[in-house]
This record gives structure tokens, sequence and C-alpha cells, in this order.
């Protein structure tokens, strides 16, 4: 007779999202799988990285290698929150060395009728296809599945890439709040119908990431924002944690809980015993600065022990980076981080 295979449920991550006890603090990583490692870019010397993101084989294979490469409590599929915007209508590209561009980006009330929110989840198969495909090979690690929150995805489809001020994304905002209102809701329409597909696949928590967020006053977050948070997280399938993300959100961390996300991640601009103080009632995901990871093993360790006992005792922790590991972090700290994590929070 061969042993049960433990579920995924059982597994501290999901335990830690649901508030439940766990034998050690759970950790995985954003941007676990990329360019810090050598493997992953020996890869993308062969095939771009919308080609990866599109090729289920190869995409499950990233994010199954960062897992056992790293020891982490969990897998984040390998994917990019832009994906979406391509079946709603939009042209995205990924420039060596320069980030995504967004073509033809949305300029006001006319091209957001351009867009469609009724995307058809077989556009996005193949993140479906590689959450399978891991599945498969790691049928006992806890997969976590994700898109883009609207904000952030509108910032992008507005500016044609990345930001600094946001100056045309507030300029719709403030001009033109019915577009924008627009915008927002098929931006969620799309990214439920993504995320349900994901959950149908076998994601077991989704996160949504809200990377810009922290670029709005609190109350334009409220006002512009925090509904449509809203109305994605109750329209997710129930049972499957959702985790919300954002950096610079210090300001409106209340906001983020109040959407109905099981997990609110925090960067690490603000202190760890704040967000617990101010959170009581939800697991929080963080916050270790990703720059620790360049300096030496005991430094990082005293900045581990600092936020572990800052969240000892609140409902849930699940240990991660404040936002992703930047490409030159070394291998070996990255590793270490996850031993330290798990010596010092054991049971
Ligand atoms: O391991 C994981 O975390 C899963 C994979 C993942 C990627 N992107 C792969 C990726 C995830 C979760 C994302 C999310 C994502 N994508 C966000 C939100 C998280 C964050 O960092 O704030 C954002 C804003 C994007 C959009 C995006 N994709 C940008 C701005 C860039 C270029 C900047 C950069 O880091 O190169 C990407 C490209 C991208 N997405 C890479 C990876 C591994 C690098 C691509 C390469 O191989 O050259």
């Amino acid at each position: 007779m061969t042993a049960a295979t433990p579920a995924p449920t059982t597994s501290n991550f999901l335990r830690a999202c649901r508030g439940e006890p766990v034998t050690h603090t759970p950790v995985w990583l954003m941007r676990q799988a990329g360019r810090f490692q050598a493997e992953y870019r020996a890869i993308r010397e062969k095939v771009g990285f919308l080609e990866l993101c599109k090729t289920p084989e190869l995409a499950a294979e990233v994010t199954v290698f960062a897992v056992r490469q790293l020891g982490v409590d969990a897998g984040i599929i390998f994917a990019d929150i832009l994906l979406v915007l391509e079946p709603m209508g939009l042209r995205v590209t990924f420039e060596k060395g320069d980030g995504p561009v967004i073509h033809d980006p949305i300029a006001g009330a006319g091209d957001v009728d351009r867009l469609t929110g009724e995307i058809e989840p077989a556009s996005l198969g193949y993140v479906g296809e590689a959450i399978r495909a891991f599945k498969r090979e790691l049928p006992t690690v806890p997969l976590i599945g994700f898109a883009g929150a609207p904000f952030t995805l509108a910032s992008y489809a507005i500016e044609g890439g990345g930001s600094k001020q946001y100056i045309a994304t507030k300029r719709l905002m403030y001009e033109d709040p019915g577009a924008f209102s627009a915008l927002m809701e098929r931006l969620s329409t799309a990214i439920t119908r993504f995320l349900t597909m994901q959950i149908e696949a076998g994601a077991d928590a989704v996160q949504l990431f809200d990377s810009w967020a922290g670029a709005l006053s609190p109350s334009d977050y409220r006002r512009h924002v925090a509904p449509h948070m809203k109305r994605i997280v109750s329209t997710l399938p129930d049972g499957v944690p959702v985790i919300t993300f954002g950096t610079g959100t210090g300001g409106f961390l209340e906001e983020l809980a109040a959407s109905g996300a099981d997990v609110v991640g925090v960067d690490w601009r603000l202190d760890m015993a704040d967000a617990a103080r101010r959170l009581p009632g939800v697991t929080l995901q963080g916050n270790l600065d990703p720059v620790t990871l360049f300096g030496p093993v005991d430094a990082m360790r005293r900045e581990v022990e600092a936020i572990l006992s800052a969240a000892r005792g609140h409902r849930g922790h699940v240990f991660n980076l404040g936002h992703g590991i930047l490409p030159g972090t070394p291998v070996d700290h990255v590793r270490a981080l996850v031993e330290l994590v798990h010596e010092l929070s054991a049971r």
C-alpha cells in the first residue's frame, strides 16, 4: 500500500492563509523564478519571454525548478500580469532592456470601447496548461495563480509601459472618471475570468498584484480602486485564499483588507508590527527588503528575526519579500533566507 500523498490544503502555506496553526512560517518569494538564476537565463537565451510564458512545459519547468532549488513552501505559476491585456484587445511586447511596451495605449473613452472584458479564458489556456503540468510534477506543493489588479493593469494600458508619475493614468481618472471606471470594470471582468480559469486548472490560492497602487492617495484609492477590488474578490470561487499585494500602500492598508482578501501583502517600508496591529483579521505576507539579499547573511538574519517576531501571535504570516527578487541576487543567499525562515520559526 502506498502512503497517501498529503494534499496541498494541509500545507503550512494554505494553513497560514486561513489563519490556522502551522509547524513553521511558510515562505515563498515574489519573482522566485527569474533572471537571478543561471538556469533561467540559459532558457531565455533560447526563447523569448512571451514564448516562455506561452509554452506550458517550459513555464511549468521554471516554476518547478524554483521550488526545488530554493525549498520554498509554494510555487507561483510562471506567467505575467500583462498577458491578460492581449485577449482584451491590446498588443504587448517585451523589448530587451526596456521592459514591456503596450502598443496603441488607451487615451480616452473611445479607446476603452476597443477593449473587451468578456475574454474567452481559452485565449489564456496556456497558463491553465502550465498549472496542470506543475500539478502533475509536484502534486503536494501548493501553487499560487495570479493576475494584475485593475489599477496596475490600467496604468500599463494607459501609459503604454512603466511609469514614474502616472500622469496619463491619473489625468484620465480626474478628467473622465466615467471612462476610467469603465476601463477598471472591463479589466476586473477579464481578471476574474482569468483567475477563475486558473483555479479550475488547479491553483490553490491566487494573488492580485497591485504593484503601483501606492502611487495613489488614500482617497483616490478608496474612490477609484477599492470598489473594483471588492467586486473581484467577492466574485471569485469560495475556499481559495486571495492575496492582495501592493507597494507603498502603508497609507491605506485597511482598504486592502476591506477588499475581503484573506491575505494582505506589505512591503518593507512598513514595520510588520504596525501592519499586524492595524490588520488583526487577515494573514500578512512579507516583508523583507529584497536588497537585504545582497548583503551578508548575518545582517539578513537580524532582519528575518525582527519580521518573524513582529508577526508572532498574529492571525497568520506568510514570509515573503516586500517586492520581487532582483536580477543579480546571489542564489546562495536566497536559499539561506528560506532555511533561516524555517529554522527561526519552527514551533
Ligand atoms: O516567479 C514569479 O514571481 C512568477 C512570475 C512573474 C513574472 N512577472 C515573470 C517575469 C510574476 C508574478 C510577474 C508579475 C508582474 N509582471 C508584475 C507584478 C509584480 C511586480 O514586480 O511588481 C509586473 C508589474 C509585471 C510586468 C512586467 N513583466 C515588467 C515591468 C517586466 C519587466 C521588468 C523586469 O523585471 O524585467 C516584466 C518581465 C518579466 N516578468 C520577467 C519575469 C521573470 C523578466 C523577463 C525576462 O526574462 O527578461
